[in-house]
């Protein structure tokens, strides 16, 4: 990519780099009036084969969204009423799709460094009803992958990772998306790789992989319907921007890197401040920084710390995430879902009362999220920021 087309790009707010090819394959796909993958259009299946070769995956389906994805997957499982999926403690989105499809989300608590599944809890979550893991990896932190995928294979259980926040992380040498049997990702605004809206969904094996390309693709004016599939397929334009986008995204992870890096260095040496980091062998790919709040034991409650943090006036950095371990969010804890009234879900071993999960119900208000896809002279100002903070709160 050519030099002033990136620092053009730096200069603009998003701090996004772009490859320069995204007009271009918007006007191939505009002046071939071919909209869509259905009627000819290349850029899907292109996408397709790029992201496979990328992620060292077997299969690529391009998909609406990261929550089509994860629908599907759960769907892939067999998951439905009577049915339960092992979910994480800290985000909502897989088990809102495990009620998507009528089963049960089971919660196993976060380790409170990682903020990722602890799998030393996942094994006692087992019934005889669960059919799936769920594993998201914590704002582009890996799970320990390895030891989740192996408890998976031994209880014949389709391990899903939710990648949403996670391209292009490594853990042991291999990207997250490439462990598990289904990875679902996410292309919405925030996210590393940005179409506005957008995802994929790889799958380890064929009969998946059919699986998923049946949601990404159902119904078509020729079709003839014999299951109840989605249609969750993704547009030519969509494809077209992500395909130049993926061009650049090891280079973007590198920005974004460096400019978690910033933030480490801000809070280097703070005691109540504690790095999301580890487990060995994994690479983050920061979605955000992040890092928990450990001031309680010091005389620094956290009420004090979020005030400061919103006086102080951060564009980037927050404090709290949504406040709640994710089974405590209404839909969940007030049964609100149709999957709770399906009588083949009676007896389920689902439980959403406060201290089912009390690491998550501890780290999550105590998150400190710093968004690094900006500009570098930003993310530098708010490290700084954060810098000066932490000295004034601890009297310097
Ligand atoms: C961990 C996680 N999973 C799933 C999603 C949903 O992604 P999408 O908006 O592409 O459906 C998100 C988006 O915020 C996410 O962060």
């Amino acid at each position: 990519m050519p030099d002033d087309l990136l620092i053009e790009q730096e200069k603009k707010l998003s701090g996004r780099i772009y490859s320069g090819k995204e007009m271009e394959y918007l006007a191939e796909v505009m002046s071939s009036g071919r909209l869509s993958s259905l009627n000819g259009g290349e850029f899907v299946p292109r996408l397709e084969e790029s992201f496979t070769r990328m992620m060292g995956v077997q299969h690529s389906v391009a998909i609406a969204n990261c929550m089509c994805a994860l629908h599907a997957a759960v769907l892939c499982a067999g998951a439905g009423p009577g049915s339960e999926v092992i979910c994480d403690a800290e985000f909502v989105f897989g088990s809102m799709s495990v009620l998507y499809n009528n089963a049960i989300p089971v919660f196993v608590d976060i380790d409170p460094v990682t903020h990722n599944m602890d799998p030393d809890k996942i094994e006692a979550a087992i019934t005889e009803r669960t059919k799936a893991i769920i594993v998201t990896h914590a704002w582009g932190l890996p799970a320990e992958m390895d030891r989740i995928v192996e408890i998976g294979r031994r209880h014949k259980l389709l391990v899903i990772e939710d990648c949403a926040e996670a391209l292009l992380a490594e853990y042991k040498g291999r990207f997250t998306g490439a462990w598990g049997d289904i990875g679902c990702f996410s292309f919405q605004a925030s996210k590393q790789l940005s179409t506005g809206d957008g995802g994929m969904a790889t799958a380890e094996t064929q009969e998946l992989y059919e699986r998923v390309a049946a949601q990404a693709g159902a119904p078509t004016f020729h079709s003839v319907a014999y299951d109840l599939d989605y249609n969750y397929r993704m547009n030519e334009m969509t494809a077209a921007v992500a395909l130049a986008q993926l061009d650049v995204m090891p280079q973007f992870i590198e920005k974004l890197r460096t400019n978690a890096g910033y933030y480490d260095q801000a809070v280097a040496g703070c005691e109540w401040i504690e790095l999301q980091r580890g487990p060995e062998g994994a690479h983050h790919s920061f979605y955000h920084w992040a890092a928990t709040f450990r001031g309680d034991s010091r005389g620094l409650s956290l009420e004090d710390f979020k005030k400061a943090v919103a006086d102080a006036g951060f564009s980037s950095v927050s404090v709290g995430y949504t406040n709640m371990a994710s089974y405590r969010h209404p839909v969940i804890r007030e049964n609100r879902a149709h999957a709770f009234f399906c009588p083949e879900n009676k007896g389920h071993s689902g439980r959403y009362d406060e201290g089912t999960c009390p690491v998550a119900e501890q780290a999550v208000p105590r998150l400190i999220l710093g968004y690094v896809t900006e500009p570098d002279a930003t993310a530098r100002e708010e490290a700084d920021k954060l810098h000066a903070l932490i000295r004034t709160l601890e009297g310097n």
